[in-house]
C-alpha cells in the first residue's frame, strides 16, 4: 500500500501518495498502475537501470517556471519527440513561479502529462520554490515533498532536496541552493556533506545540479559565495558537468580557454545555465562563456556511454543548437566544442529589454556583445 499524505491547496484538499518498491531486478521491463476499488489508471512502463556501468542518457531543463502550459509545454513535448528513451528527466529548479500555487503544479502536470508515468524526474529546487512562511522562516514548497519521492540521503533537514543518486556509472548530485544561500549553517551543512559525497564517489562520471550558477549568465548577477565554497571542490574531485538554470538564459563554458573545434585537456567541469521556459532576461556575456543563447527556449540532451560525455542543446523547435564531448581516459579528460557551425549564436536582446533600456543601456549592451565577440575571435572561439 501505498503512502498517504492529506494535502490542502490553495485551491482544494487532495491525498497525495508515494510508495518505495524495494525489491526490483535490474535491467527489468514493469508494468504498473494506481487507483483503487473501480478507478485505476492506464497500465504505465518502466524499465529497472542495471547493476554495472552501462550507457544512460538524459534530459535537462532549465526554469520551466511561466507560462507553462502554453509554452512550456512544447519544450518538454520536443525533447520526448527527441530522446524517447531517456532514462529520467532532470529540472534544474523553478519549475513554478509561485511555490504553493496549486494551479501552476496542475500546468506543469499536464504539460508532461503521461511522460511523467515512465520516465522518472529528478529535481533540484530553486528560489520559486522557496518562500517565506508566516512565522518569517524561509521554507520549501509544501508541493515538494508530496510531489516527488526523491532520495532521502541528504543532511537532516534537506532531504529530498539535497541527495544523489548513483545511476549505470554516473553520480548525479542535487545541491539545494537556495537553502545554501538562507544561512551560513545550512551552507556549512551543505558543503561538508558535499564534500563526502565526492569523496566517497566510486562512479565513473560525476555530474552537479543546482539552481543557482557556479558562473552566471545574468548581467549583473554572481554567486560569489557559493562558487567560493562549491567550486574548489567541483574541481578537486572531478565533477564533470555543472547543471543550473536561475539566469534564464543560455551560456556554456568553463574557467579555462577552449579553442573551438580542437580537442584539448579539461582540469575543471563543464558549467551550464539554461532555460526551458519562456521568462527571458540578458546575457552577461562573461569571460568564462565560449557559447550563449538569450530569448530562446531550451532543452539538453546528455548521453553517456563509456568513456564519453555528448552534451546537446536544442530549440523548442527540436533544432540543435549547442553541443559538446567530454572523453575520460586514465582519469584524464579531453573537450571537443562540437556547436553546429552553421547556427549562429542568438544573442539579441530580449525584446521587453530592448523596448525599456536608455540609451545609455544599449550603448552599454553593444559594448559588451563587441568585447565578447573579440574575446572569442582572439581564444578561436
Ligand atoms: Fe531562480
Amino acid at each position: 500500500m501505498a503512502e498517504q499524505t492529506a494535502y490542502l491547496s490553495d485551491q482544494n484538499g487532495a491525498n497525495y501518495h508515494s510508495l518505495v518498491i524495494d525489491d526490483l531486478q535490474a535491467e527489468t521491463l514493469y508494468a504498473y498502475r494506481v487507483g483503487h476499488g473501480e478507478y485505476w489508471s492506464a497500465w504505465a512502463h518502466f524499465r529497472t537501470a542495471t547493476n554495472e556501468e552501462s550507457p544512460l542518457s538524459f534530459i535537462y531543463f532549465g526554469d520551466a517556471q511561466n507560462d507553462i502550459k502554453s509554452l512550456w509545454s512544447r519544450t518538454i513535448r520536443g525533447a520526448y519527440q527527441q530522446m524517447p528513451k531517456a532514462d529520467f528527466l532532470l529540472h534544474a529548479g523553478d519549475l513554478v513561479n509561485r511555490r504553493n500555487r496549486d494551479h501552476e503544479w496542475g500546468e506543469w502536470y499536464e504539460a508532461g502529462g503521461w511522460i511523467y508515468q515512465m520516465m522518472p524526474s529528478i529535481a533540484t529546487p530553486g528560489n520559486h520554490e522557496y518562500g517565506k512562511d508566516q512565522n518569517d522562516n524561509y521554507v520549501l514548497s509544501k508541493h515538494w515533498k508530496p510531489t516527488f519521492t526523491l532520495p532521502e540521503n541528504g543532511p537532516p533537514g534537506l532531504e529530498e532536496t539535497t541527495y544523489y543518486i548513483d545511476y549505470q556509472g554516473t553520480r548525479i548530485i542535487s545541491l539545494d541552493s537556495p537553502a545554501f544561500r538562507r544561512s551560513s549553517k545550512d551552507s556549512a551543512i551543505i558543503v561538508d556533506w558535499l564534500r563526502d559525497v565526492l569523496i566517497s564517489n566510486t562512479q565513473k562520471w560525476t555530474i552537479l545540479t543546482m539552481h543557482y550558477p557556479i558562473y552566471s549568465t545574468k548581467f549583473g548577477r554572481d554567486n560569489v559565495e557559493l562558487r567560493h565554497a562549491v567550486q574548489p571542490l567541483l574541481e578537486q574531485h572531478g565533477v564533470d558537468l555543472v547543471l543550473t538554470g536561475h539566469d534564464h538564459t543560455y551560456g556554456r563554458g568553463t574557467n579555462l580557454p577552449i579553442g573551438n573545434g580542437k580537442k584539448v585537456s579539461l582540469d575543471g567541469p563543464i558549467y551550464v545555465v539554461s532555460v526551458s521556459g519562456p521568462k527571458m532576461y540578458d546575457l552577461g556575456l562573461d569571460a568564462w562563456m565560449q557559447r550563449g543563447a538569450s530569448n530562446t527556449q531550451l532543452y539538453q540532451l546528455i548521453h553517456i556511454d563509456q568513456d564519453l560525455l555528448r552534451f546537446e542543446a536544442f530549440t523548442v523547435d527540436n533544432k540543435l543548437y549547442d553541443a559538446f564531448e567530454i572523453s575520460k581516459k586514465n582519469g584524464k579528460r579531453k573537450f571537443s566544442d562540437l556547436a553546429p557551425p552553421g547556427v549562429p549564436e542568438r544573442l539579441e536582446l530580449p525584446s521587453r529589454y530592448k523596448e525599456g533600456f536608455s540609451e545609455e543601456e544599449l550603448a552599454e549592451y553593444r559594448l559588451r556583445f563587441q568585447k565578447y565577440k573579440e574575446r572569442k575571435k582572439a581564444k578561436g572561439n
